[in-house]
């Protein structure tokens, strides 16, 4: 074994007050590109996860500002309606694929269905699969859509991944609330570092911040260390607009919320489990998308506030982090309790 590296998760760091000349949170524009036809005014996309995003979820991104991707734990045609409804309903929508099987068929129908962002969605994206996917891929749909792939933890992944010719990448590897790849195999990066180590990258290419962000003060810090989106799961999936019926339980109202390489999930997908490398659980109810996100975007035009940034490019230029003690991480938490 060589040196091992030090690194940091989102709670390990606070972000440095700025002097701000910010006179009111409405003055801030959150606009973030994917590519330059496809600009958001929230960027903050759904999760590709069948407890996540389906037609209400991605119309009610859409209508917020942000992105809905479509998982692909369906048949092509299941998942082409729930596109074709989703774009027809408004505006952008994504759908996922994989890099083996159908992934090419699938590809090409989300794209008749009216998807413009095609999710290649692989746990570990740095793979050869996702080389020869991305390839067929851009010979088969040429420039037609936007593609998204990942996920990566590394600057050498999230480089290669824009030379094979993904335009916008996902990066965090075992941090999601659900996930067990850490557990299970002993690899990750948390994401944070993940987001600073891509965002050295001079491709030009979007960088989707995914997994382990709890609250917008995550979001915030994701953007500062250099991410264009971030994706959420578990933040969404107790809202109304999620699949799924709301469970009762003891009173409480809870909706279900699984990974995907969880083994309820790969049952349900694939009807037999290989490796499990996710959990399955309940969220409480959170309402709807449009409330949640609203709050999430009040807290975001705070913390751009605090920065002293009119919008996330400044946010990434005059950020500055330190890293806090584990003292301080109790300290930076509400501790009333602890008196
Ligand atoms: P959050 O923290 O937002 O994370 O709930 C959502 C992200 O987690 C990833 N994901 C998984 N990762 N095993 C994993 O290791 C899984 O079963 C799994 N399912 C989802 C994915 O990147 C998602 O956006």
């Amino acid at each position: 074994m060589s040196n091992v590296k030090s690194s940091y998760c989102f709670d390990d760091v606070l972000l440095v007050p700025k002097y701000s000349d910010v006179i009111s949170r409405g003055d801030i524009d959150l606009t973030s590109y994917l590519d330059e036809n496809l600009n958001f005014r929230l960027p903050v996309i759904s999760s590709p996860m069948d407890t996540v995003t389906e037609t209400d979820m991605a119309v009610a991104m859409n209508g917020s500002g942000g992105l809905g991707i479509i998982h692909r734990y369906n048949t092509i045609e299941e998942q082409s309606s729930l596109v074709y409804l989703a774009r027809e309903i408004c505006g952008n929508v994504g759908g996922s694929i994989g890099v083996s099987g159908d992934y090419l068929e699938r590809a090409k129908a989300l794209i008749s269905s009216g998807a413009n962002v095609i999710c290649v969605d692989i746990a570990h994206g740095h793979h050869a699969m996702m080389r020869s996917a991305l390839r067929a891929l851009r010979s088969t749909i040429g420039i037609r859509a936007h593609i998204m792939a990942g996920n990566v933890a590394t600057l050498e992944g999230f480089n290669d991944l824009a030379d094979w010719g993904a335009n916008s990448i996902r990066v965090g590897i075992g941090g999601g609330s659900i996930c067990s790849t850490r557990i299970q195999t002993g690899h990750g990066v948390p994401t944070f570092q993940s987001i600073l180590d891509c965002s050295q990258s001079d491709r030009d290419v979007g960088l989707i911040a995914d997994g382990g962000i709890r609250n917008s003060g995550d979001v915030v810090k994701a953007y500062s260390a250099g991410a264009d989106f971030v994706m959420l799961g578990s933040m969404l999936a107790g809202c109304t607009e999620a699949p799924g019926e709301i469970i009762h339980v003891d009173g409480d109202m809870f909706k279900s919320y699984r990974g995907m390489a969880s083994k309820d999930a790969q049952i349900g997908w694939r009807g037999h489990v290989s490796s499990i490398e996710g959990v399955s659980s309940i969220i409480p109810c959170a309402g709807s998308v449009s409330d949640v996100l609203s709050d999430i975007e009040t807290g975001i035009r705070s913390g751009l506030s605090y920065s002293g940034a009119h919008n996330i490019r400044e946010l990434q230029s005059r950020s500055s982090f330190i890293s806090q003690t584990s003292a301080g991480s109790i300290e930076s938490s509400t501790h009333i309790n602890n008196h």
